[in-house]
């Protein structure tokens, strides 16, 4: 693997209610490499973009949240920095793309101001240099016709047409890392192949590490080396993706596995789907959080935490019965 650019340790973020904080990511640990595309998947409530956005110390640390742990970005612990050298690192080093490109786009401003803005916030360059770059970045981008888009609103482009702008003004000034949360969700299927394509391509060419964030297991199958699969603020598995696709060892990973529609399936087929729903945070379960809802569990998963721990190779998993005794038991 290449140079680590990323180190969370023992991540946890706990956001601030009526009734006291509740923690919304609990532990979290991982790193992100050069040039590596890293999934991180679970269901909708997970934590995904919670951990992603405090990556990033998107949440404000008065008013509404706290951290706990280290994030080291080659070496420096970013719970260290002032909330000015945090802003040099932001767009910067560290870039992220959302879900929802309209409402992440300034709807008054041309997409190359756009551009041009995250430039200049990061950079001293001319306007004119800034303007070449902006279109360099339109076409890097796969944007037709930049120079022409360059004067062009949010609203003129279509849905995967505004991604691509996303993409432009988060890899402007050549992050080290892209953190992707959901970013094809919002769009047409066909479009969302393009997109996750350019992701790919833009990966590769300039080497970045990539941490994808989505729900869907397929797209990281297609897409990334290595996942982390998270159910309710906690890693329960992580490997590398050929691993975990050919033998998942949590209970929850084997169920979005097999949610995934495959090819032979029949039109009409139901899906299996995990029973029930991810616990709000005010109700996380004692013992294994994912007990409720997994068909192995016993009376010791109901009142034992199970720990994340190696399981050949470069698997690991937060399961009691992850050697495979609960086979006996099903
Ligand atoms: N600003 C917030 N205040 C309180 N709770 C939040 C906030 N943002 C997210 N949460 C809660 O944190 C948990 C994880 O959310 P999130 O990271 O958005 O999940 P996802 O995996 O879908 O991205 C959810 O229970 C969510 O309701
Ligand atoms: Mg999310």
């Amino acid at each position: 693997m290449g140079e680590m650019l990323l180190e969370v340790r023992e991540l946890t973020t706990q956001f601030k209610t009526e009734r006291g904080y509740l923690k919304a990511i609990d532990g979290v640990s991982f790193d992100v490499y050069k040039g590596e595309m890293l999934g991180i998947v679970g269901e909708s409530g997970c934590g995904k973009s919670v951990t992603s956005q405090s990556i990033l110390r998107l949440y404000d640390e008065k008013q509404l949240a706290r951290y706990h742990g280290e994030v080291l970005f080659r070496g420096e612990n970013l719970f260290d920095l002032s909330v000015r050298k945090m802003q040099d690192i932001r767009g910067e080093k560290i870039s992220m793309v959302f879900q929802d490109a309209l409402s992440s786009l300034n709807p008054v401003f041309t997409v190359g101001n756009q551009i041009m803005e995250s430039l200049f916030i990061h950079r001293k360059i001319s306007k004119k240099e800034a303007k070449k770059k902006a279109v360099e970045m339109l076409r890097l981008v796969g944007i037709p016709d930049p120079e022409r888009r360059f004067y062009q609103y949010p609203f003129e482009l279509s849905g995967g047409m505004r991604q691509r702008v996303m993409i432009a003004v988060a890899l402007a000034c050549r992050p080290q890392i892209l953190i992707a949360d959901e970013p094809t969700t919002a769009l047409d299927v066909t479009i969302q192949a393009q997109i996750m394509d350019l992701i790919v391509e833009m990966n590769q060419k300039l080497d970045m590490g990539v941490m994808l964030i989505t729900h869907d297991l397929a797209v990281v199958a297609e897409t990334c080396k290595r996942v982390i699969v998270m159910y309710l603020g906690q890693i329960v598995e992580e490997g590398l993706v050929e691993d975990i696709f050919d033998h998942p060892l949590h209970p929850y990973t084997q169920g979005l596995m097999s949610s995934i529609p495959k090819l032979e399936s029949k039109k009409g087929e139901r899906l299996h789907q995990i029973k029930g729903t991810v616990p709000l945070l005010n109700q996380i379960p004692e013992g294994c959080r994912f007990a409720p809802r997994c068909p192995h569990a016993t009376e010791h998963c109901r009142t034992v935490m199970p720990q994340l721990a190696a399981a050949g190779n470069m698997q690991k998993v937060r399961c009691h019965y992850a050697d495979g005794t609960h086979n006996l038991l099903s």
